[in-house]
């Protein structure tokens, strides 16, 4: 295990963020900025964000350090994200997160995002440590939706994911049909309470299909259709909740399917995780409590700020990959010479 405390760096997509934890996953410090510049865009601009990770990052983990109390000297590691991702804003972090790493003379451990994600349930505070091996990770967010057999650390089997787009891409190109802005989800979410989920039958891409991939362009092709008869004119609010309503309810019906195959496709899983800006979704987060209920196991989604990007999560996968290291009678990794 570390010798004292790590910084953490993410800058995969569009938040830049640092974090400070200890060696037993307590946060000393976390700072987190969700680029803006892209929202004229309707969707991140992969060189903006690359650009605005290089014009913040510095400030950021300096920032950081300096809220958590320690002196850079007290860093007993560095880690960032370096895949998968934008590229440009691997890049940055990764190249940023070296570097000082190299200036310290101490380790720098480079993450798999998506390992963050599946053992972000695990930190402290989160699932307090209830969370053992295997469990199924749901992984929904704008840029990844799979299912995930988390059988260890650094022990992962993918079960199925989506064969078109991800499952926050179809609500943030609904929303966007629908009128409303971006991100679309929570605009969406908010939206369909008012409308009637049963309003408009869409279909439900792969449901009932064996394995566990997703399919979503189907259902906004669908929301398009049923759009036609307006053309120009404006969408009644009415029309645009039932529709908002109608998509959602097809996705959580999509998803609750989906994950079920998924559950059959392990042995003996323990929990059921949902991670990623989609989980944030209350229709779908109650529809995953009682899909885990049935099988009688608990769910975990950890709160929004942990769901989403976040440095915190990179912390804690670097503290989980050097635990398991001293427990197999490793070194703590280092990246500096290799990776990414
Ligand atoms: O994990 P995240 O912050 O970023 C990545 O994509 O990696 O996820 C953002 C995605 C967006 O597509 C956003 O529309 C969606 O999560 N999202 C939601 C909700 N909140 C965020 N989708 C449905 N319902 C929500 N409440
Ligand atoms: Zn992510």
């Amino acid at each position: 295990i570390l010798p004292g405390p790590l910084l953490a760096i993410e800058s995969s997509c569009d938040e830049t963020a640092c974090a400070i934890l200890a060696p037993d996953g307590r946060v000393l410090a976390e700072r987190l900025v969700s680029q803006e510049a892209h929202a004229a865009f309707g969707g991140v601009v992969p060189e903006i964000a690359a650009r605005a990770h290089l014009a913040l990052l510095p400030d950021l983990a300096g920032k950081t350090l300096e809220s958590s109390g320690l002196a850079r000297g007290d860093l007993a590691a560095v880690a960032a994200s370096t895949g998968p991702g934008l590229i440009g804003g691997l890049i940055v972090g990764a190249s940023f997160g070296k570097g000082l790493a190299i200036a310290l003379g101490k380790p720098f451990i480079a993450i798999n995002h998506i390992e963050a994600h599946a053992l972000s349930a695990r930190l402290p505070g989160v699932s307090d440590g209830q969370i053992g091996f295997p469990f199924l990770l749901l992984l929904v967010s704008g840029g990844h939706c799979q299912c995930l057999a988390v059988e260890g650390v650094g022990q992962y089997r993918r079960l199925g994911g989506t064969i078109d787009d991800a499952a926050g891409e179809a609500f943030d190109k609904v929303a966007k049909m629908l009128g409303l802005g971006w991100p679309g989800g929570p605009a969406l979410e908010r939206l369909a309470r008012e409308g009637d989920p049963a309003a408009f039958a869409l279909p439900r891409p792969l449901k009932g299909r064996a394995g566990c991939d997703f399919s979503f362009s189907g259902l906004k092709t669908a929301i398009a259709r049923q759009l036609e008869p307006f053309g120009f004119a404006a969408l009644p609010r009415q029309v645009a909740a039932d529709l908002a309503a109608s998509f959602q309810q097809a996705v959580a019906d999509v998803i609750e399917d989906r994950a079920t195959h998924a559950l059959a496709m392990m042995e003996r899983p323990t929990a059921l995780v949902a991670a990623g800006g989609v989980a944030a979704n209350t229709v779908l987060r109650e529809r995953l409590t009682a899909l885990a209920a049935a099988h009688g196991l608990p769910f975990v989604a950890p709160p929004l700020r942990l769901c989403t990007d976040n440095a915190v999560m990179v912390g804690w996968a670097a503290l989980e990959i050097c635990r398991e290291a001293t427990r197999l009678g490793l070194p703590v990794p280092d990246d500096r010479a290799t990776r990414p």
